[in-house]
């Protein structure tokens, strides 16, 4: 019965009903005509049966169901916290991903002359701001044509116009036919606004970024009179967001410190114009790793942080095309692999202490969150950094705020057992863009080592000849 049924509609047999009702009626109120001509034979239709088994079988389907479970995209909450919200939605909600593509909505900020402020157009329309994201947020053709076609077209392959940076720069990675967008499109910065926290004066445009790295000295927000540029107040949250990896894998968006002596070269690894973000994200399946997964690391406990007893699939890099022979990635002391890594935390750690040279020599600047892993995990970079910062400033708002234990205050007044932050430059503020980069894109130099060490060290490098 099923069968049939699908087989109908598989053989386009809608038409054939349309011509039976046609006649049907005819048949109620005139004479019979006269037969016609016999018409040709119809092409054989598809076995329905047939068709669904390209995808509805063990090793398709049922086996990707099975690895999307361990993925983020499936256990994660934000899809429940953020339903609802147009801004977040575009990356946090499926039917908001597919209105922000389906709609080419535009990143480059608009200036509103009503309220004379500059807004983000980057948002999906209220109805669409719901939904988990599912096998139809990157297969968004399934059951369309019903052939294997459905699961090689994406919801989106073109490349990337950043919102952080208001449509500025793209993400062009074109390799595997642009297949890295689909990821990028979610996982890229968002863009600091300033103004928009009630200080007078602010209009909500894109943070100036260029001038952070063009006129390090300038102060940002001066301790002593309250005074900021851009009307920026330094606040806990003051960040590009969680999702810089692509950002990163593509060298762009950080800020790029330039001078003399010690200063690197911003280039990019092999990887920008090689790799795609499936070829490790979605190697052959080991463990809770590869597949729908998404996950390069193989761990226990889902919602840890990076800990020693972490194990890697290493599928995606270990071929003919990438690594292999000498060159094979493993887990190995002093190999390719842990050497990059460790080597990239080094400077992540080392630029830590610069920044928070800038704070009384007692409390960090940057906000640590060790919360262990046996507990709920709030720190999404446990073990990135040897201190294990978040990306957050420890900056205290009030004891209802985000971060009540903070010990650093921009207010007039100052709380008992309080400071008040030191006046901040815009080498400050580059440098913790580019801390919370490099610590964000989580992979500690594999996404583009040649970039993060640049960031990195020439961050460093800046605070040094700025005296920090
Ligand atoms: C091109 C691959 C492909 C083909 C062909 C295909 N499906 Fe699916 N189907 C999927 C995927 C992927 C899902 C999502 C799996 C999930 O969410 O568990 C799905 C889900 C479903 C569901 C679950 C309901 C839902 O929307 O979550 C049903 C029922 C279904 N398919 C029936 C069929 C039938 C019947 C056929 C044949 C006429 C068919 N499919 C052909 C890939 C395919
Ligand atoms: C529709 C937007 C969207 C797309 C497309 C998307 N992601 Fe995600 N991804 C997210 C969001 C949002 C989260 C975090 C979900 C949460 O915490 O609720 C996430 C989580 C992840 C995580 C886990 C991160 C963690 O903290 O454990 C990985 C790895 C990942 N994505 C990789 C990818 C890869 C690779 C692709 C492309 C094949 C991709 N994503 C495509 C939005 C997206
Ligand atoms: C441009 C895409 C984008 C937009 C817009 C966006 N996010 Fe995200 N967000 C992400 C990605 C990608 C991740 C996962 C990053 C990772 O784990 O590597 C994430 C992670 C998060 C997390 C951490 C979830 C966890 O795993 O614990 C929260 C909370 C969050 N976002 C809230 C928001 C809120 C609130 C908004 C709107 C104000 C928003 N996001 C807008 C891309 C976005
Ligand atoms: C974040 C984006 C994303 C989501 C969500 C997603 N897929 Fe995929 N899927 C892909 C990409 C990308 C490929 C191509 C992988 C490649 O070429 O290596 C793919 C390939 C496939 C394939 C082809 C065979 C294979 O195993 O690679 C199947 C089957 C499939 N997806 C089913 C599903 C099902 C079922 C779900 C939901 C449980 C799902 N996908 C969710 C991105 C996604
Ligand atoms: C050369 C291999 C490689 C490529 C290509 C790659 N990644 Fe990664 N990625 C990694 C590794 C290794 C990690 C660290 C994983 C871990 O510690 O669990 C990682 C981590 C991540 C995370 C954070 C996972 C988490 O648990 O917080 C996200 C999100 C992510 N990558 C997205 C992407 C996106 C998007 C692309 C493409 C633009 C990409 N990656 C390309 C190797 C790669």
């Amino acid at each position: 019965m099923r069968k049939k049924f699908l087989q109908k509609i598989l053989t386009g047999a809608a038409i054939f009903s349309v011509a039976s009702m046609l006649l049907l009626s005819c048949a109620k109120d005139g004479k019979d005509g006269l037969t016609g001509p016999s018409g040709a034979n119809g092409k054989d239709g598809i076995d329905a049966n047939q068709t669904c088994k390209l995808c509805h079988n063990p090793a398709m389907v049922d086996s990707v169901v099975s690895q999307f479970i361990y993925s983020k995209h499936d256990y994660g909450d934000t899809w429940e916290t953020e339903a609802g919200n147009t801004g977040c939605g575009p990356c946090h909600l499926q039917e908001a991903f597919k209105y922000v593509v389906n709609n080419n909505v535009p990143v480059a900020f608009t200036f509103n002359s009503t309220t004379g402020k500059w807004e983000n157009p980057y948002a999906s329309a209220d109805y669409a701001a719901y939904g988990k994201i599912s096998c139809y947020t990157c297969h968004d053709k399934l059951h369309t044509t019903y052939g294997l076609s459905d699961l090689t077209t994406f919801t989106t392959t073109a490349p990337v116009a950043m919102t952080m940076l208001g449509g500025a720069k793209t993400i062009n990675l074109p390799q595997g036919g642009g297949i890295s967008h689909l990821c990028a499109k979610c996982h890229q910065p968002r863009p600091l606004t300033v103004g928009t926290s009630g200080i007078a004066g602010g209009d909500g445009r894109l943070f100036p970024y260029d001038s952070l790295k063009n006129f390090p000295n300038t102060i940002l927000w001066d301790s002593t009179t309250g005074a900021t540029q851009y009307w920026l107040v330094p606040s806990y949250r003051t960040h590009n967001h969680y999702g810089v990896v692509s950002a990163v894998y593509a060298g762009l968006g950080g800020i790029e410190f330039t001078g003399t002596s010690g200063y690197l070269q911003y280039t990019n690894s092999k990887h920008t114009t090689v790799a795609t973000c499936q070829d490790c994200h979605m190697a052959p399946v080991t463990g809770q790793a590869g597949g729908h997964s998404f996950r390069v690391r193989n761990q226990n406990n889902l919602n840890a942080g990076l800990t020693s007893g972490s194990s890697w699939n290493f599928k995606g890099c270990n071929n003919s095309n990438c690594h292999s022979g000498t060159d094979a990635m493993s887990a190995v002391s002093g190999g390719r692999f842990t050497t990059t890594r460790a080597t990239v935390k080094a400077l992540l750690d080392t630029l830590a202490v610069h920044i928070n040279k800038l704070g009384d020599g007692v409390h960090p600047i940057l906000h640590v969150d060790a919360t262990s892993t046996s507990g709920a995990i709030t720190n999404l970079w446990l073990g990135v950094s040897s201190k294990n910062y978040d990306g957050y400033l420890d900056i205290y708002d009030s004891p209802t705020g985000s971060n009540p234990n903070g010990y650093w205050v921009t207010s007039s007044t100052v709380p008992t057992g309080k400071k008040k932050l030191p006046t901040m430059k815009f080498v400050h503020m580059g440098a913790i863009i580019n801390f919370q980069f490099a610590l964000r894109e989580y992979s500690l130099g594999i996404h583009n080592t040649k970039y993060i060490t640049a960031l990195l060290t020439n961050s460093i490098q800046k605070l040094i000849d700025s005296g920090y």
